[in-house]
């Protein structure tokens, strides 16, 4: 049986060309649809299942919008980034994350696809393991207190990443990030750059594109990005801030 330590270092790999995804599906995971053909993977780079049903986060994300976001948008990133690949082989059997972080040692005529289909992969692949079904509420241990420290109260930093959310114009994320000198900070990127290309260690991130949102909140981002601190998946979040420290 895998503990959660062991989950989490598989699943950060998970971003990986080759990963062992099955490992990472609890019951209840959901597998991407194989029915919309164009998006189904073939190649070094693999879509991970959704580790819990469509609907395990109604109401406050809709189960078609998971299914739409994971099975089309994540599976489009994933199939997009290997047939950028497929010319360069070496690009396959590194992680995208790696990728990610040194962009000047992938050929220019894919660089900007890598960065976008590969951020996109990184990023989704995170972003399904930051929400879970018991979601919500705030951190506790060593992060509450950096939060804390760092933004004045968790409330503050609640303000921070919605402020961040909101005023990204565009498509993007917000993010809570740790950067090289451990220091926690909160930023926007726009389209799908993730902030490990600015050395920068994503821990919380809220995807603002509208396909995240727009079946059920249209124009609404504000209800939604509220909605988000509902299903934000606080143990995950923990555990992998008190990995980075150690
Ligand atoms: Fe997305």
């Amino acid at each position: 049986m895998m503990t959660r330590r062991q989950a989490l270092k598989t699943t950060v790999l998970a971003s990986a060309a080759v990963t062992t995804t099955a490992v990472l599906r609890p019951a209840g995971a959901q597998t991407a649809s194989t029915s919309g053909g164009a998006a189904t993977p073939t190649g070094p780079f693999t879509l991970p299942p959704l580790p819990y049903g469509f609907d395990a986060l109604e109401p406050h994300i809709d189960a078609l919008t998971m299914q739409i976001h994971h099975d089309k948008h994540h599976a489009a990133y994933v199939a997009n980034l290997n047939k950028a690949v497929a010319e360069f082989p070496g690009l396959g059997t590194k992680p995208v994350e790696a990728l990610l972080k040194d962009p000047n040692a992938v050929p220019e005529k894919v660089r900007a696809t890598v960065r976008n289909n590969g951020g996109g992969h990184y990023n989704h692949t995170l972003f399904w393991q930051m929400m879970s079904k018991a979601g919500g509420g705030q951190p506790s241990g060593k992060l509450l207190q950096a939060l804390v420290k760092r933004f004045g109260s968790f409330a503050a930093f609640k303000e921070e990443l919605t402020k961040s959310a909101l005023g990204q114009f565009g498509s993007g994320w917000a993010w809570l990030v740790l950067d090289a000198d451990k220091r926690l900070g909160v930023e926007s990127t726009p389209n799908q750059d993730s902030p490990v290309s600015q050395k920068k260690l994503p821990l919380l991130g809220v995807d603002v594109w509208e396909h995240a949102y727009y079946l059920k909140y249209q124009n609404r981002r504000p209800d939604y990005v509220a909605a988000f601190f509902n299903v934000i998946n606080w143990d995950w979040v923990t555990e992998r801030y008190d990995q980075a420290l150690s």
